[in-house]
């Protein structure tokens, strides 16, 4: 075991509290030095492995040679210039791809900003301009961002809101299909999703007309909520369902997209196609950029309406081009095979610890939830860290297992093994 936090990392740490905002969490006493591949190594010279990929945005481990290429050769030609105003090629190839990539037609269109939250605004201000409907809904306990659109989405945690209010009207939330919580006390398939049906007939009748509604804001894998996998059929269910009312589906990737799931977006597991997508996080590898494609009919907003001085940076955009070239040349289908193995892994361990009370997930989008609310997983997590391995929380109980997707079964093992040896003691 190391002797955590070091010399360095403490000192750090004091300035780290004394200068940066109050508002950011330290789930445990890291300070970053480098990163390499599966592995981080703090300043005082520790080496972890990485199973949170900085909250899922280092898709291709970390500094892959092939994106430090990338990024260095387009800071020699062109840093910045405002995509806002002027065109340049890796801007339009990119939007290019991200038309190819998502679900849906090829005549769709692109919005590039620099983060989750600002593709998710984007999104609601399309959804009032191209509706002109004025209300939207969102799932209890979804995460959209911090900004005051994607924050009124956000039905996480109540410190997120708590202060901030008023916040932009018009909101209704319905509760996710997180079966193993279910909000109805009902069980998947004999419910025939009740969820979709109080929408319906409950919502619909009483706080939110149907021919108001916009759009339905859902991330198809809750993330920050838990790492909650909705059962088969359910986007089916639910797109049928705002079809009928004519209400667009905006489908957050910003979390599971990017090939995590082991389908470039997480939606493809249901075979479902969305009006609109935000992405975000793993697009670039961990360099700032964000996306909203959405149906070009959608997209009529007026030249001047909407835009970002940084959105679709040059080193960004690249470091996208490359991303997704990595993704396609076997990522994505690592992230499938892997994940598999992970969680079939994890699923033992379930049967073996009774404190473990689920196991979900997709490729390498998996949450284990404890029986027991918060404290139990916070030990957990941090006494992994204190083994050498990184392990983000999610949810009120949960632990997200959301590695870079270059990981190998080596990383697995060595991964389960700490866990395993920290669930024996706990
Ligand atoms: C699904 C989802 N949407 C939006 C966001 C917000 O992204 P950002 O923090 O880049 O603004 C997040 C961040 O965790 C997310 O998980």
């Amino acid at each position: 075991m190391f002797k955590l936090p070091g010399q360095k990392s403490q000192e750090i740490l004091k300035r780290d509290k004394k200068y940066t905002s109050s508002s950011y969490f330290r789930e445990y006493p890291f300070v970053v030095e480098k990163g390499k591949g599966m592995y981080i190594f703090d300043v005082d010279g520790n080496k972890f492995l990485d199973f949170g990929a900085g909250f899922a945005c280092c898709s291709t481990g970390h500094c892959h040679p092939e994106i430090v290429r990338t990024i260095e050769k387009q800071a020699k030609t062109l840093i910045h210039i405002d995509g806002a105003v002027f065109s340049y090629p890796c801007f339009v190839n990119l939007a290019e791809k991200l038309v190819e990539i998502t679900p849906g037609s090829k005549s769709k269109k692109v919005f590039f900003g620099n983060s989750g939250a600002e593709a998710v605004e984007a999104a609601m201000k399309l959804v009032r301009h191209a509706t002109k409907r004025p209300r939207m809904i969102a799932f209890y306990n979804s995460f959209h961002g911090r900004t005051y659109g994607a924050m009124s989405l956000t039905a996480s945690k109540a410190v997120q809101r708590d202060g901030f209010t008023p916040l932009v009207p018009g909101i209704t939330h319905v509760p996710y299909p997180y079966c193993y919580k279910c909000s109805f006390n009902l069980s998947y398939p004999s419910c025939n999703f009740a969820c979709i049906d109080y929408i319906e007939n409950e919502i619909f009748h009483t706080t939110t007309p149907p021919d108001e509604v916009g759009a339905l804001f859902a991330e198809p894998i809750q993330g920050e909520g838990g790492y909650i996998v909705p059962p088969d059929g359910y986007f089916k269910e639910l797109k049928k369902l705002l079809d009928k009312y004519g209400i667009l589906f905006v489908d957050d990737e910003v979390q599971s997209g990017m090939g995590r799931t082991g389908k470039m977006f997480a939606i493809e597991h249901w075979g479902v196609v969305p009006d609109m997508v935000c992405i975000a996080k793993g697009i670039a590898s961990g360099m700032p950029i964000s996306a909203l494609v959405t149906r070009a009919e959608l997209m009529k907003w007026k030249s001047g309406a909407h835009a970002s001085t940084f959105g679709g940076n040059p080193v960004c955009c690249v470091a996208a081009l490359t991303t997704i070239r990595l993704l396609e040349k076997g990522l994505v289908e690592n992230a499938k095979k892997q994940g598999k193995h992970l969680l079939k892994a994890l699923k033992g361990l379930m049967s073996k610890y009774p404190i473990i009370g689920d196991v979900r997930g997709k490729g390498l989008m998996i949450g284990v939830e404890f029986v027991k609310d918060g404290e139990v997983r916070d030990k957990i997590v941090y006494q992994c860290f204190e083994k050498g391995l990184l392990l983000l929380g999610c949810g009120t109980n949960s632990i997200r297992f959301s590695p870079p997707l270059i990981l190998e079964r080596e990383h697995i093992d060595k991964a389960l093994a700490i866990f395993e040896d920290v669930l024996r003691k706990i």
